[in-house]
C-alpha cells in the first residue's frame, strides 16, 4: 500500500531543502501538469540537473510549445487511431507473432523468468519493427538499449562512472546507426516509421534528420523499459490475485479494464522527476517561485483516496479510472495505445499458455530506480 505516499499526501505541495517542490495528491498533480507556466525544458531550471542532456536536438519530451507541439503532431499522425492509417493497428499480427515466438521458446521449461525470457525482449522487437530496423540488427540494437537504460538506473553495486560511460557510448552508437538507416530510407516507399518521417510531407512539413533521430531515440527510451515493467507488474499482480487470473482465462475481454487498473495500481512510472516553473506558480495556496524544480509523484496521485475509492484494492471492474499512469496534459504519453495493446496481448497469452504458474519469490527483486518501478527478475514455476 505504499505508506510513504500516504505520508507525503499529508503535505500536497512539499518544499525540499534544495528548492524542489514535491507534489503528491491527484488534484494538485493534474493542476500542475495542465499549467501553461510549466516547462519540460531543463534550460528553464535555475539549477539544471546532472541529467540535463548533451543532445544537440532535445527530443520533444524535453521541449515546450510551440516546438513540442509541432514535433509531437508530426510523429503522432503516423501512430494509430484516431490518427489513421495507424501503425499500431497494422502491427497487431507482428505483436501476436512476437509473443507466440517468445512463449514457444518457454514451453516445457519448469522455471521461466518473465523479465528476461519474455517481457524484456518483446518491446524491443516491437520498436525495431515500428522503426523498420532489420531483424539481423536487432541483437546489436538490444545491447545499446540495455546499456542506455542501465545508465539511467541507480545501482550502488556497480561503478556509476562505468555505467554512465557505457550509456554515453551506446547513445552515440545508436544515433550513428539510426543516421545510417535513415539515409537508406530517404526517397523510399517503406511503411515503417523512419521511412514515413523521412519522406512524408504532412501539414507541418517534414522533420529534419536530426529531429527524426531524436524522435526515434525518444521512442526507444520512453517505450521500452516502461512496457517491460507494465507486463511484469501485471503478471506479478495476477499471481497475487489468483481469482482475477482465473477470471481472465474465462473472460478474455476483461484484459482491457485490467490493464487500465494496472496502470493505476502498479504503474511503471512512479515519478516525473522534474518540471521547471517558467514563472511563479500557485498550487494549493503555495507559491512555487520561477525556476524551481517540481517533482510529480504520479503513483501517489493514482492512490489518492480523495480521488479513488478504496485505492489500495486491485479492482479490474473499477469505473471512472482516470489514473496518472501515462501522465496528463500536453505531454500525455503518446505510446499509450501501443503500450496497452502490447500488454493486453502479453498478459492474455501468458495466462493462457502457462500451466498452473506459481511465484518462486514474493516479493521478487526490484530494479533500483527512483523513477521506474518493476521487478528485475520474476521467476515463475509451472505445473
Ligand atoms: C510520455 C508513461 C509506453 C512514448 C510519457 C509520460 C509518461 C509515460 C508518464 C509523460 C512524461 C512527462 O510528462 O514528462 C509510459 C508508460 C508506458 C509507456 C507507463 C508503458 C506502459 C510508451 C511507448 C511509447 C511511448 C510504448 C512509444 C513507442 C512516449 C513519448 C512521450 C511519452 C514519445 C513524450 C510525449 C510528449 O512529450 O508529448 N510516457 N509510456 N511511451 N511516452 Fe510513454
Amino acid at each position: 500500500p505504499y505508506p510513504l505516499y500516504a505520508e507525503l499526501r499529508k503535505t500536497p505541495v512539499a518544499r525540499q531543502e534544495d528548492d524542489t517542490y514535491v507534489i503528491s495528491t491527484y488534484r494538485e498533480i493534474t493542476d500542475v501538469l495542465h499549467n501553461p507556466h510549466l516547462s519540460s525544458d531543463t534550460r528553464n531550471l535555475s539549477h539544471p540537473t546532472a541529467g540535463a542532456e548533451e543532445q544537440t536536438t532535445p527530443a520533444f519530451i524535453n521541449l515546450d510549445p510551440p516546438e513540442h507541439d509541432r514535433l509531437r503532431r508530426m510523429a503522432m499522425r503516423h501512430f494509430g487511431p484516431p490518427h489513421t492509417p495507424g501503425l499500431v493497428t497494422g502491427m497487431e499480427p507482428a505483436l501476436t507473432d512476437t509473443v507466440s515466438g517468445l512463449l514457444d521458446d518457454c514451453a516445457g521449461k519448469e522455471r521461466i523468468d518473465i523479465v528476461d525470457d519474455f517481457a524484456y525482449p518483446f518491446p524491443v522487437a516491437v520498436i525495431c519493427h515500428l522503426l523498420g530496423v532489420p531483424r539481423e540488427d536487432e541483437p546489436r540494437f538490444r545491447i545499446w538499449v540495455n546499456d542506455l537504460i542501465n545508465s539511467i538506473d541507480y545501482d550502488p553495486k556497480t561503478d556509476p562512472k562505468e555505467k554512465l560511460d557505457k550509456g554515453v557510448q551506446a547513445r552515440k552508437d545508436l544515433r550513428q546507426y539510426l543516421g545510417g538507416l535513415l539515409e537508406q530510407r530517404h526517397g523510399g516507399q517503406g511503411g515503417d516509421l523512419l521511412s514515413r518521417l523521412a519522406n512524408d510531407d504532412g501539414p507541418d512539413g517534414r522533420m529534419t534528420d536530426e529531429e527524426i533521430i531524436s524522435t526515434a531515440n525518444l521512442l526507444l527510451i520512453a517505450g521500452h523499459e516502461t512496457t517491460v515493467n507494465l507486463i511484469t507488474n501485471g503478471m506479478l499482480t495476477l499471481l497475487r490475485h489468483p481469482q482475477v487470473l482465473r477470471r481472465l482465462r474465462d473472460e478474455p475481454d476483461l484484459v482491457v479494464p485490467l490493464v487500465e487498473e494496472l496502470l493505476r495500481y502498479e504503474p511503471p512510472v512512479h515519478i516525473i522527476p522534474w518540471r521547471a516553473a517558467y514563472s511563479d506558480i500557485t498550487v494549493a495556496d503555495t507559491v512555487i517561485p520561477k525556476g524551481s524544480r517540481i517533482m510529480l509523484m504520479l503513483a501517489s496521485g493514482s492512490r489518492d483516496p480523495n480521488r479513488f475509492h478504496d485505492p489500495d484494492r486491485f479492482d479490474p471492474d473499477r469505473r471512472d479510472n482516470q489514473h496518472l499512469g501515462f501522465g496528463s496534459g500536453i505531454h500525455l504519453c503518446f505510446g499509450g495505445p501501443l503500450a496497452r495493446r502490447e500488454t493486453e496481448i502479453a498478459l492474455t497469452e501468458l495466462v493462457r499458455r502457462l500451466d498452473r504458474p506459481g511465484l518462486v519469490a514474493d516479493p521478487p527483486p526490484y530494479r533500483r530506480s527512483p523513477v521506474l518501478r518493476g521487478p528485475i527478475h520474476l521467476y515463475v514455476e509451472q505445473g
